[in-house]
């Protein structure tokens, strides 16, 4: 129990509940003016006065004969009484030590009690007839000791002691349980299971523990969905290589048959299976984060005219023009990547627009409110084309690997779906984003925003 997170809370606090209680109940008991068993003693002494000298003034001599031989308690004690001028009524003479106890009695007005030796107290009634004075004797001192209400106090103390166990038990629980939950989750992980999941065990609850267990399930959701979109990858790009793999060995068999036209297609279809490797293996190194790439100062209207200059040039056999407005401006940049990720936007662009369009590439650069005048923190490439745009839906998957609407995938011409992805990674190597939206005249619109960084 004790290597338990339970067991030592439980433990602990079991232990300082006794600990306090007991020593409450001794500075009670030992460290206060009155020791309780004196205390009940005198209690009980001025009860007794009182029935003694009741019974006299309601029956006379005949009325206390009556209450000190019928009533138990009375024949136990042996009771002298004396009248309001000092006579005595009865019992006999006081010893010495009575005398003196009588006497404190007097002084203080309150039943006095001594209980070394024997048990005696003496008590001052005061009643209309003039003040009274008892003076008891416990005859058998020992059965006195056994109406002390000893069972009471062990059945409370026993009361207290499984209230404090029950609260400690209650605690431990409430700490340790989260605790417990997380480690059961940890270990479904550990066993592959990696839907599991913490905080939905702890729930309603809300403290530091469950936020550590939300944590640890959004930990969680992210590996799940890391190893998902890495299964999906690898069946993405399995699929991809067996259909040019079977077009390569089919042109192959023609080929030997003497085909000269399978030789050109053979060549076609290694160099879209080179492609596809290329923008796979590109897509895998930005995945691997911005640590692999360098940056360096680069010219933003360098990058963007040299891919306007080549889309204009591809343009031309359908007599689409693609139109650049930039500015000069330096960012942070890995080139090559800036390079590729307008390239592939601007090839969809050009891809999707309709014979004799117009693409539009815009440069410019925009500062926060809380920017500088001059001091751009963010700088916006937008291109945007009269095509057909995408269904609204198909919107948020663009930049999914291998993802393309429907009616682009039956389309021969048509990528594989890797172009945006890469766009978007490479973005966020430079700490950007890619976003896509419809315009309102038709046609797409794709934001790129990358910070300026000195
Ligand atoms: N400018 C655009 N106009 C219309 N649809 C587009 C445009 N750009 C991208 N798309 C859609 O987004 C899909 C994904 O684009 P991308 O990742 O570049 O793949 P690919 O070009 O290889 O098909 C495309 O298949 C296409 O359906
Ligand atoms: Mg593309």
């Amino acid at each position: 129990m004790m290597k338990s997170l339970f067991g030592k809370i439980f433990l602990w606090f079991w232990l300082t509940s006794i600990l306090l209680t007991v020593a409450s109940v001794f500075i009670a008991v030992f460290l206060t003016g009155t020791p309780v068993l004196r205390q009940w003693a005198s209690n009980f002494g001025d009860l007794y006065s009182r029935n003694v000298v009741q019974s006299y003034l309601l029956g006379g001599d005949a009325g206390l004969d009556q209450f000190l031989t019928s009533t138990e308690q009375a024949r136990e004690i042996q009771t002298t009484l004396f009248g309001p001028d000092g006579e005595r009524i009865r019992g006999g003479a006081l010893t010495p030590f009575q005398q003196g106890l009588l006497e404190e009695a007097r002084a203080s007005g309150r039943t006095e009690c001594r209980i070394r030796l024997a048990w005696q107290c003496a008590a001052v009634v005061d009643t209309p007839r003039g003040k009274f004075v008892v003076v008891g004797r416990a005859l058998h001192p020992r059965r006195m000791v056994r109406q002390l209400p000893l069972s009471a106090v062990l059945t409370r103390a026993m009361l207290i002691l499984l209230f404090a166990s029950g609260l400690c038990f209650a605690l431990a629980r409430y700490i340790a349980r989260p605790v417990e939950v997380l480690q059961h989750a940890t270990r479904r992980i550990a066993a592959g299971d990696l839907s599991a999941r913490a905080a939905p065990a702890l729930a309603p609850r809300k403290d530091e523990l469950v936020s550590l267990a939300e944590e640890f399930d959004v930990m969680a959701a992210r590996i799940e969905a890391l190893m998902q979109s890495q299964r999906q990858m690898l069946g993405d790009i399995s699929h991809e290589l067996r259909s040019p793999l079977t077009r390569l060995r089919v042109a192959l068999e023609l080929a030997e048959g003497g085909d000269a036209e399978a030789m050109k297609r053979m060549n076609a279809d290694l160099q879209k299976l080179e492609q596809l490797i290329e923008q796979v293996l590109t897509l895998n190194r930005l995945d691997a984060g911005e640590k692999w790439v360098e940056l360096q100062s680069t010219n933003l209207e360098t990058v963007l005219s040299e891919v306007v200059r080549d889309a204009n040039y591809e343009g031309r056999a359908r007599n689409v023009s693609v139109e650049l407005k930039a500015e000069p401006l330096t960012i942070k940049a890995n080139p090559a990547l800036l390079k590729s990720c307008v390239e592939n936007i601007v090839r969809n662009a050009l891809r999707y627009s309709p014979d004799n369009g117009r693409v539009e590439v815009e440069e410019r650069a925009v500062s926060d409110s809380t920017g500088r005048v001059g001091h751009p923190q963010w700088v916006e490439i937008r291109v945007r084309d009269h095509g057909p745009g995408v269904p609204p839906e198909a919107l948020p998957r663009l930049f999914e690997p291998f993802y393309r609407v429907a009616e682009s995938r039956s389309e021969k011409s048509g990528g594989r779906g890797l172009g945006l992805s890469i766009a978007q990674r490479a973005a966020a190597v430079h700490g950007g984003t890619v976003e896509a939206k419809n315009r309102e005249g038709g046609g797409l619109e794709v934001l790129v925003k990358l910070p300026v960084r000195s």
